[in-house]
């Protein structure tokens, strides 16, 4: 009961955002289009790149490949970090929100991606996580 009286505002409050996001639209970046190769792709490139690609320290150690779409897809040795339509349960999301435990959210020891960059991810996820 007591997590209810807690999380149900929080919840409520979620829905008022979003639903105000969808009437307000997104500023600059392409409103409601979400794009990977566009929006995604560049953000991993610059923050995740030196560790998530072929040879890197956490593609070798977690197997995680975030130079292509497809190795985004294809997620850890563990499995998917993206659940299309789903950014809340991906892990993806998770990691860079710091919804995890600190020692593994990403990027590792680096500066939390911005606000923007990782409503850019969530939006794209939460539109299916096309090849786009
Ligand atoms: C400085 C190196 C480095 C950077 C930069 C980095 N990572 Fe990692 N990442 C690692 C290492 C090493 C691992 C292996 C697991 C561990 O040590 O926690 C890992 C593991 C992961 C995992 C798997 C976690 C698990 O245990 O299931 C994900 C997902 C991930 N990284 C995402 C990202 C994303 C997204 C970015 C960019 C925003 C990023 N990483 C940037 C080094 C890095």
């Amino acid at each position: 009961m007591a997590i209810f009286s807690i999380r149900l505002p929080a919840f409520i409050t979620g829905i008022i955002a979003f639903g105000a996001a969808l009437v307000i639209g997104t500023p600059a970046g392409g409103g409601e289009h979400a794009s990977f190769s566009r929006d995604v792709l560049p953000i991993l490139q610059q923050h995740c790149g030196e560790c998530h690609q072929p040879g890197g320290a956490g593609q070798q150690k977690s197997g995680l490949d975030l130079s292509t779409y497809e190795g985004v897809m294809k997620g850890t040795n563990f499995g998917a970090i993206v659940v299309p339509g789903n950014s809340f349960t991906s892990n993806l999301s998770v990691l860079i929100e710091g919804r995890a435990r600190p020692e593994i959210n990403m990027p590792h020891n680096r500066a939390p991606l911005s606000k923007w960059q990782r409503h850019l991810i969530r939006r794209w996820i939460d539109k299916g996580a096309k090849n786009n």
